[in-house]
């Protein structure tokens, strides 16, 4: 098993990845049941699949956890249902003793943790991320939130979890639009971190699409885990070097919001926010007066890794009402003139020099 530790101002917690991880449940959670209730939220087609190895494991230290579902999808990560998962912890006469277990993709993780930091003003919980994105990127930095009409994660608070449960043997059910979606999150985290990460991912990403049955991404899973842990200990409340995390975002983001999640989904749409941002850095650079260079090996290799994701054409892009959105997106998300650059794989620089013509120029290059 790898343990990766994350520093929290909440109290440290551990990051636990091993396949099997789940068998192992009880021996886990032992030393954490003092007879207390236990919650676990999830959706129904997630419940379906696990829901029976998992209360057999927890009834061995004698939990029988309430189970409360929601609807799949961007639309539970919202304070109706906040409020309905409140209201049915109360009728389960939960209290500030309970811990909740979140099973499921970043929108569970979200919502949930969400839901702990405010039930009783913050109860104890578990992460176990069961999508690809969730393993490396949701549940780890102990951002929760949900939506509000005028966009995404508006209202939420930092609250990390106890623990995170993280077990790679999930990723047989996942659908392969899922798994790539968080390869362009993978990716990204490579991008930005070491150029042999990179490098092993994108020829991984090669095998993933001949034969999606023969790749593990256990070792991928691990080194992204470690960069996002050391960088969200250093910076847990995103006031310095964690958005180096944006990069591919801030375009990424506005296109999201463009053509809606289900045409485009978030890692796809970043996908895209790293090819423009890629550009910037190789195509604009020191001679337009920015303090990068991106040499032309590195923006082929970066080009070329995420050339192996099936990204859905870009039809009808507005480039106008795109870089509205992005502006928009700035103040409420970004921070203002926060664009995250390369000047080499492995290495990001956050500019403030990045201007609209540029984005323009790359958005037009897609
Ligand atoms: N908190 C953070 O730091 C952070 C970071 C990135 C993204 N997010 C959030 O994460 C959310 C996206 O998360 P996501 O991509 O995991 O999507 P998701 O949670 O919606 O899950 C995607 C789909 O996969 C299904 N699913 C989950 N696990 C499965 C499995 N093992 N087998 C089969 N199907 C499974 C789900 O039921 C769902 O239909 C967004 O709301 C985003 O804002 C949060
Ligand atoms: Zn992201």
């Amino acid at each position: 098993m790898t343990q990766i530790d994350i520093t929290s101002r909440f109290g440290d917690y551990p990051i636990m990845i091993d396949s099997g991880l789940l068998t192992d449940l009880h021996n886990i959670l032992e030393s954490h049941h003092h007879g207390q209730k236990w919650v676990v939220l999830t959706h129904a087609e997630i419940w379906d699949h696990y829901g029976k190895p998992i209360s057999d494991v927890l009834e061995k230290i004698g939990i029988h956890p309430v189970i409360i579902q929601v609807p799949v999808g961007e639309e539970s990560k919202s304070l109706t249902r906040v409020e309905r998962v409140v209201s049915s912890m109360m009728d389960h006469h939960c209290d500030r003793s309970t811990w909740l277990i979140t099973l499921g993709g970043g929108v569970i993780g979200d919502l949930g943790g969400f839901v702990a930091s405010v039930f009783m003003r913050g109860i104890s919980y578990l992460q176990i991320p069961t999508t690809l994105l969730a393993m490396v990127d949701s549940s780890v930095g102990g951002k929760t939130g949900v939506n509000t009409p005028q966009g995404k994660n508006l209202i939420g608070a930092f609250y990390p979890p106890k623990i995170v449960l993280t077990d790679p043997t999930f990723l047989k059910t996942l659908p392969v639009r899922q798994v790539f979606s968080a390869a362009a999150e993978i990716l990204k985290t490579a991008a930005i971190s070491d150029s042999v990460f990179f490098q092993e991912f994108s020829l991984q990403l090669s095998d993933y699409q001949k034969n999606p049955s023969s790749v593990h991404f256990s070792k991928a899973i691990i080194s992204a885990c470690r960069f996002k842990a050391q960088i969200v200990s250093q910076d847990e409340q995103e006031s310095g070097i964690r958005r180096i995390l944006n990069f591919g975002h801030t375009v990424g983001h506005a296109l999201e919001t463009f053509y809606g999640h289900e045409h485009l989904t978030h890692g796809e749409s970043i996908a895209y926010g790293m090819l423009c941002a890629g550009y910037i850095s190789y195509r604009f650079g020191k001679k337009s007066g920015l303090s990068i260079d991106l040499s032309t090996t590195d923006w082929e290799a970066l080009k070329e890794a995420i050339c192996k994701l099936p990204l859905p054409p870009l039809d009808n892009l507005n480039i106008d009402s795109v870089l509205s959105i992005m502006k928009r997106d700035k103040k409420n998300v970004m921070g203002m003139g926060n664009f995250v650059l390369l000047e080499a794989l492995g290495k990001p620089v956050i500019s403030h020099q990045v201007t609209d013509d540029y984005i323009k120029i790359s958005l037009e290059q897609l």
